[in-house]
């Protein structure tokens, strides 16, 4: 139940409180001071105008402040905090007061019903990225991939720019219980330029036991990896490189911008320069004997762009521009016989 104290009080009781708590150990002890509960901090940041945070956010600090379960919190408003919680929601606000995405003050972020680490180091996964997982399951599902006949072919998937390892370890997840022996049938890489975003994959790849299934390169591109990869009969690219041209991101949210790598996000010549260098080294390793299938997010703005470069070097082969939930253009799959 709430202390029947006036606000000036609670005030007056709360600088105490973290008085006393900042103090050098074992020179003070001051005991049954007033704690704060969940009601009164909701009332302090749910319906203030200057200290707005989103319900849905402050729920997911709350969590990760007192390591409570969310619905608790939910049906316990009368909780109280104790001062250490109390001192780290309030920190967990304040910087999401100044725009740091959640995922980004908790360390992990949800992506095709997995949860990821993520640091300063990585783009945190966004939602319209599952669909270069939709479709590259669709693809190693489909029966005319030839992945049916596994017997008599080689089927490699890489997953380019990596960062966290999201694509790639939300395929292997899915694919395991769908297609027995996996790891003797396909073979998965990842890479990315940034040493720090592959630490981060290869932690997340062990945290889910598939760190045995993929091999994890750091490299330009496809890298040091040509020649096994294009040693296989099969071959899946999955690629979320860098797309924003210097415009776009010059107007993104400054929580994207303080908080975010550059290096992931932006890209030369309109945002497509990472894969048009992506497919002109796909066009000078290609055998005639494989079949290549890309798949490539894009900003909806940049589909016809992309389609037309692709068909300026593979001009008989198969493009498409897929939609996201939302109905925008958000990736172009090439399948290059
Ligand atoms: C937009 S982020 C995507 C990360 C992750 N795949 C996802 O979907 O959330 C792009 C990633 O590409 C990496 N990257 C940037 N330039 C690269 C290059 N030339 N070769 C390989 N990776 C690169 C970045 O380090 C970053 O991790």
């Amino acid at each position: 139940m709430v202390p029947p104290f006036s606000a000036d009080q609670k005030n007056l009781i709360r600088e105490v409180r973290r008085w006393v708590d900042e103090r050098p150990p074992g020179r003070l002890l001051v005991k049954d001071t007033y704690y704060m509960t969940i009601a009164e901090l909701q009332q302090e940041f749910l319906t203030s105008n200057e200290k707005h945070i989103a319900p849905e956010d402050f729920f997911i600090l709350l969590s990760h402040a007192t390591q409570k379960e969310k619905i608790f919190l939910l049906a316990h408003s009368e909780y109280s905090l104790d001062a250490k919680d109390e001192t780290l929601v309030r920190d967990f606000f304040r910087r999401r007061l100044k725009h740091e995405s959640v995922a980004s003050i908790v360390g992990h972020k949800e992506f095709y019903g997995y949860t990821f680490r993520v640091t300063r180091d990585t783009l945190i996964p966004r939602p319209e990225t599952e669909l270069l997982v939709e479709l590259a399951l669709d693809r190693i599902l489909n029966f005319e991939s030839g992945i049916s006949a596994q017997e008599k072919n080689t089927v490699t998937l890489v997953d380019v720019g990596t960062g966290s390892g999201n694509i790639v370890i939300s395929l292997v997840k899915s694919l395991l219980p769908k297609i027995k022996n996996l790891k003797s049938k396909i073979n998965f890489f990842a890479t990315d330029i940034s040493a720090a975003a592959l630490s981060v994959a290869k932690q997340n790849a062990k945290q889910y036991c598939v760190d045995n299934l993929i091999k994890f390169h750091k490299g330009n591109l496809l890298g040091q990896l040509e020649k096994k990869i294009f040693s296989a009969d099969e071959i899946i690219i999955t690629a979320n490189l860098p797309y924003l041209s210097e415009e776009i991101y010059r107007t993104s949210d400054d929580g994207v911008k303080k908080f975010e790598p550059r290096s992931a996000l932006v890209s030369d010549q309109e945002g497509l320069g990472h894969y048009y260098r992506l497919l002109k080294s796909v066009k000078s390793l290609h055998e005639k004997k494989q079949s290549i299938s890309l798949f490539l997010e894009i900003s909806p703005e940049q589909g016809f762009l992309l389609q037309n470069f692709a068909t300026s070097l593979f001009p008989k082969e198969e493009m498409r521009i897929h939609k996201d939930l939302a109905g925008k253009n958000r990736a172009v799959g090439i399948h290059i016989r």
